[in-house]
């Protein structure tokens, strides 16, 4: 190597690190054109903002992390915290700022916006008020140390794989990407979903990490389910709210306020929104794209049952030896 192609920074040498171990790993073209890499057992497609998070994030005991598979709820939970969490800093919900600005602008998303190398991506973590709310979506064993150390809380939710697995290839149909996706190929996708082949797959590996964190210490990591969010969002979202250490008062149980939450938080009222409707907050994918159907057992629409057991079987089978099932969603075929 000459002298002038020396790394000579920090970065520089961090960057040659990156390519190398980017060589080393295996590949896949993630929608055609989004190299995922299988990093730390499961599925990275933002290899660099991962490592830098893993490297440099200083948790806090304040912070408040919401962990899950996309597709599973995230956009919900998000408006939801932010919600319980500033509900004495925004009394008026007229004026709350969810009527014109995204979830995902008030809870950001470690790999886009705080740890991307992207211009205008980076932004200063030491400007977000306390509690600081945060998400990602790297499963429980490699998130940063200092997550899993200090006294902050972890808010998972995670949501049935069929429905996962429908919202996720609807969204990819709404994804700006190099592959050309037909409905026909949805079998395929769903056959790399099972076998764990998607972003931050596999499925059951993500669900355990968290489920067996919560069974450890209950303080440290809420497990929600998409689906009894949807039974019973009342019960959920006192839960969700003790959780985070700032519970219901009797009195603002009286004055309606957790229903008033759950109603400006719910799926209808949030697509509603002007800037929900247009606009790009992530920049391949329009805003509206976050708001579809948010139904229980829509995989049915698309999916035939007696395909879908077989491939499952394995990913099921995972799930039932290491003890877990849902609570709020029965599978059957
Ligand atoms: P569907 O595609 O099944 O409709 P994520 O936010 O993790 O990307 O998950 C997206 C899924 O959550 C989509 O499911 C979307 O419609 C649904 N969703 C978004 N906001 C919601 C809300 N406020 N309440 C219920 N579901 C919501």
């Amino acid at each position: 190597m000459s002298t002038s192609t020396k790394p000579n920074s920090l970065e520089d040498i961090e960057e040659c690190k990156l390519k190398q171990l980017q060589l080393t790993l295996p590949k896949i073209l993630w929608l055609g054109s989004y190299p995922t890499y299988l990093y730390q057992g499961f599925w990275c497609p933002v290899l660099e903002p991962t490592i830098s998070f893993q490297t440099h994030f200083q948790a806090h005991d304040s912070d408040i992390i919401l962990a899950s598979l996309p597709k599973s709820g995230t956009t919900w939970l998000k408006s939801l915290i932010f919600s319980v969490v500033n509900r004495n800093k925004f009394p008026d919900l007229s004026k709350h700022p969810l009527h014109t600005q995204n979830p995902h602008e008030l809870v950001l998303q470690f790999k886009y916006k705080l740890y991307s190398k992207i211009k205008g991506c980076q932004l200063d973590l030491t400007q977000l008020p306390s509690p600081r709310l945060l998400a990602t979506d790297i499963p429980y064993p490699s998130l940063p140390g200092s997550i899993k150390t200090s006294k902050c809380k972890i808010v998972y939710v995670c949501r049935n794989p069929l429905d996962t697995f429908i919202s996720l290839w609807h969204f990819n149909l709404r994804c700006e990407r190099d592959e050309i996706i037909t409905p026909d190929m949805i079998m395929k996708y769903f056959e790399d979903f099972c076998k764990g082949d998607f972003p931050f797959g596999s499925y059951e590996d993500h669900i355990l990490g968290y489920w067996n964190e919560h069974t450890r210490n209950s303080n440290k990591v809420l497990f929600l389910e998409y689906e009894g969010l949807k039974t019973d969002p009342y019960d959920q979202v006192k839960r969700l709210a003790e959780f985070m250490g700032c519970p219901f008062s009797k009195v603002e149980e009286k004055g309606n306020i957790v229903e008033e939450i759950v109603k400006l938080c719910s799926l209808d009222s949030l697509k509603e929104k002007e800037v929900n409707k247009s606009g790009k907050f992530y920049d391949f994918v329009e805003n509206n794209a976050l708001f579809r159907k948010g139904e229980v057992g829509d995989w049915i629409n698309y999916l035939n049952p007696s395909i879908v057991k077989e491939l499952l079987h394995d990913l099921q089978e995972k799930l039932k030896k290491s003890g877990f099932s849902f609570k709020y969603y029965q599978q059957n075929f």
